[in-house]
């Protein structure tokens, strides 16, 4: 559906059916697979990453409405991260800052398991476990980022002030403080070196 303005949008509520099995919204109006070429140098092991690049596996998906990118709207999506790892590290997001930093996020999660995990610019870090029926709150000026350590899709219903906006460049430049790795069969978080 083309919608032609804000003030349309504004004044077109949305009704929209969600498969929480799959995270899968009827009718999105975005729907778009992140590959790993697209992220492959966020990886620890970047040689494990490269010899993956052949096959490209999709590492999340996010199925999206087109709603007003304004203060006073919100933002929401499905989230769905893929089991699988590259080298000893978990498949996650990108992840970013909001472009406007004083915006939070909530993510409900309703099926999979990982973690969140968090920072913030002056170097605080958090992680928090996500499982079906965990409401995650990121608080504003906290990075972001989904990390699947289970063997099922990790699936989340994320909400967000409209004008939030992504900036994920100090991520792509910087990346994480923290990683989350398999250990003797179990995540565990790590310093990024
Ligand atoms: C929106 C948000 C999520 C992510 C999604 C994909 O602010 O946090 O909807 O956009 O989980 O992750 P990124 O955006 O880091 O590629
Ligand atoms: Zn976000």
């Amino acid at each position: 559906m083309m919608i032609a303005s804000t003030k349309e949008y504004l004044q077109t509520p949305c009704g929209v059916k969600i498969d929480m099995r799959t995270g899968e919204l009827d009718d999105p109006d975005n729907a778009y697979d992140r590959l790993l070429s697209q992220m492959y140098t966020m990886y620890e092991d970047r040689v494990a990453a490269e010899k993956m690049l052949a096959d490209n596996p999709v590492i999340y998906r996010v199925y999206e409405k087109k709603l007003p990118e304004l203060s006073g709207e919100l933002q929401w999506c499905m989230s769905v991260t893929m089991p699988g790892k590259v080298g000893r590290e978990y498949y996650m997001t990108k992840g970013h800052f909001h472009a406007v930093r004083d915006t939070a996020e909530v993510y409900l999660c309703v099926g999979g398991e990982g973690y969140m995990l968090m920072e913030t610019e002056d170097g605080q870090v958090d992680a928090k476990r996500m499982e079906s029926n965990i409401c995650v709150y990121v608080p504003a000026g906290w990075a972001h980022r989904s990390v699947n350590t289970g063997n099922d899709p990790l699936i989340s219903f994320c909400v967000y002030p409209g004008h939030a906006g992504h900036d994920y460049g100090s991520i792509e430049t910087a990346g994480f403080r923290k990683r989350i790795v398999e250990i003797d069969g179990k995540p565990v978080i790590i310093d990024r070196e």
